[in-house]
């Protein structure tokens, strides 16, 4: 969810802006994509590597996680999707760590669509924190670590969307990313909307996917 800063500095607003108004858009968007019958979403909310940003804003990211994650992911679990979070969580205050514990404790159905949510999350530490749980239970290979990820329970990586203009993955899923279609946008975050998140999911039906085979 690229471009929250950009967006907000176009109109004059603070960075912060940006992000309360990328908030909104989450739920739409999501929507959007469950309707169409995505059976797993994740949202990169907050890398681990946004830790390093200055106090400010941090503290303002993880703020607005504690005042809006209850109420964005309300009407998520009310159209019967399940609420996961990826992640080292330990990071967090108790008190945003207690409100992501109700939210996930909320609906256990194996079979509900699930809506992930990225909070200090970063692809290199997921492998190697795989690797090392896998190692302590035996060896280490593709199946033992894929079991290992924080996405053990969801399906295959099949299309990743970066809003905001940049065309790279940023420490997001990489090992998942292996065959996943990557779709780029200029288009900042809080302007992206359900209608052009359909067209990618068009266009991810008309790809040819060939995972390295003739
Ligand atoms: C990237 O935009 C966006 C982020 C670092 C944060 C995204 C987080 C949210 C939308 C809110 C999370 C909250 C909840 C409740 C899940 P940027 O700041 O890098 O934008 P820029 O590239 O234009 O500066």
């Amino acid at each position: 969810m690229d471009g929250n800063g950009r967006w907000a500095s176009r109109r004059l607003l603070p960075r912060t802006a940006g992000h309360r108004e990328g908030v909104k858009n989450i739920t739409p968007v999501v929507s959007a994509a469950l309707n169409s019958g995505v059976r797993a979403v994740t949202l990169y909310a907050f890398s681990s590597e946004n830790k390093n940003r200055p106090k400010d804003e941090v503290d303002s990211l993880v703020d607005l996680i504690r005042k809006r994650l209850k109420p964005m992911t309300r009407e998520l679990l009310e159209r019967g999707a399940r609420v996961a979070f990826s992640g080292d969580t330990e990071y967090f205050p108790d008190d945003v760590r207690a409100i992501m514990h109700d939210i996930e404790q909320e609906r256990t159905d194996a079979n509900a669509q699930v809506v992930n949510i990225a909070l200090n999350y970063g692809g290199r530490s997921e492998i190697a924190r795989a690797a090392k749980l896998a190692s302590e239970h035996g060896e280490i290979n593709e199946e033992t670590i894929e079991k290992n990820l924080y996405t053990a329970q969801l399906p295959e990586l099949d299309m990743i969307v970066r809003t905001g203009g940049e065309m790279r993955l940023s420490n997001f899923m990489l090992y998942q990313a292996a065959y996943s279609e990557l779709f780029f946008t200029d288009t900042l975050w809080p302007d992206f909307s359900e209608d052009e998140l359909i067209g990618m999911i068009a266009e991810f039906g008309k790809r040819v996917r060939r995972f390295g085979k003739l």
